[in-house]
């Protein structure tokens, strides 16, 4: 029987750490790496490789010169792009960042027809929203990564609130991957306990903006983004899928009707299994979790105009 196989497009930071974290966990057979600049997936896949020796199972990872050689891949994560520099807009990274997930996408329909499509790259429900579009896929087939990420960076907040007590900590972010993400202390636990009988409200706000302003604080501190643990988000979020292990994890995915939204991308909790979402759950939101879904929602809407008005989908 084939062994199964990812491929990386983009192999920076988040790419290649997300190719440790799968060598090491050992889930899959064969990675391959692919870079606009071809040393660089080359080298890591070697770096990477040789690491594997020490994995449970001997993972065969390779770098990829030209985009053919990148084929028939049972799941494809996309994290080419480039990042936002100081005199950047929003918009002007989104439009730079959109041409790569095109070409990106060609490469995925023409080699691996057959994948499921996990993109990570900023931004990310604008992104995600594209590929669906580009691919013309079952939605099914395309997951965005954020949800996994802001949760365990939630997690980590409450977990140094709460001192850490050994307890498994349960948290829920959803929404946009951006400054209208949603933590869900409603449904966030520690040992199975509702954070709001451990802790206060001001210490649940605490953790809520810090949580959202997770990503800004290791830009501040690295000078580049945040790579250990969206790298190792991928990766549990494949080991889901490869492992139809059918457990909820929040990921940006497109609305049919679901909380009333169509044609839109965004965060919500997901089951995820072999065929990639498996199931949208549908959450019922009081007026408050409405608006802020809201707010969301259009913030993403915001970035699939842009591209409409440029005739991105045409
Ligand atoms: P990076 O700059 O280290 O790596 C990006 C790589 O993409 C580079 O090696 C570059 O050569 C490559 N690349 C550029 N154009 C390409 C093309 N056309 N084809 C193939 N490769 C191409 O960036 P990093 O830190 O790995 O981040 C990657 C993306 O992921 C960024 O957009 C970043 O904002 C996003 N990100 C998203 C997160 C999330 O939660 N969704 C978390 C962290 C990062
Ligand atoms: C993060 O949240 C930059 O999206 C990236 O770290």
């Amino acid at each position: 029987m084939r062994g199964k196989k990812i491929g990386i497009i983009g192999a920076g930071s988040v790419g290649a750490t997300a190719a440790y974290s799968l060598a090491m966990m050992g889930i899959c057979d064969e990675i391959v790496l692919y870079d606009i600049v071809p040393g660089i997936a080359i080298g890591k896949a070697l770096d990477i490789g040789q690491a594997a020796v020490y994995s449970p199972k001997n993972t065969v990872i390779t770098g990829a010169v030209e985009p053919s050689d990148m084929k028939e891949c049972d799941i494809v994560v996309i994290t080419a792009g480039v990042p936002r520099k100081g005199d950047m807009t929003r918009a002007d990274l989104l439009l730079i960042n959109v041409k790569i997930i095109k070409e990106t996408v060609e490469n995925i329909k023409t080699y691996s027809p057959n994948a499921i499509i996990i993109c990570v790259s900023n931004p990310l429900d604008v992104l995600t929203y594209s590929v669906y579009r580009l691919t013309g896929w079952d939605r099914k087939r395309i997951i965005g990564m954020a949800g996994a990420l802001d949760s365990a960076r939630m997690a980590y907040q409450i977990n140094a609130k709460t001192g850490n007590i050994i307890a498994v900590t349960k948290a829920v972010v959803l929404g946009e991957h951006g400054q209208s993400m949603i933590p869900y202390p409603k449904l966030s636990s520690v040992g199975g306990v509702p954070l709001d009988q451990i802790l206060s409200d001001d210490e649940i706000a605490d953790i809520a903006v810090r949580t959202r302003d997770g990503g800004a604080e290791i830009v501040k501190y690295l000078g580049t983004s945040a790579y250990y643990a969206p790298g190792r988000a991928v990766s549990v979020m494949i080991e889901a899928i490869l492992s139809d292990s059918r457990i909820v994890i929040p990921s940006t995915v497109i609305l049919e009707g679901e909380y009333g939204y169509r044609d839109v991308a965004v965060g919500v909790p997901v089951v995820l299994g072999e065929h990639g979402i498996e199931e949208i759950i549908q959450l019922d939101f009081d007026a408050t979790m409405q608006e802020k879904f809201k707010v969301s929602v259009n913030a993403v809407k915001e970035g699939i105009a842009l591209l409409e008005e440029h005739r991105f989908f045409d």
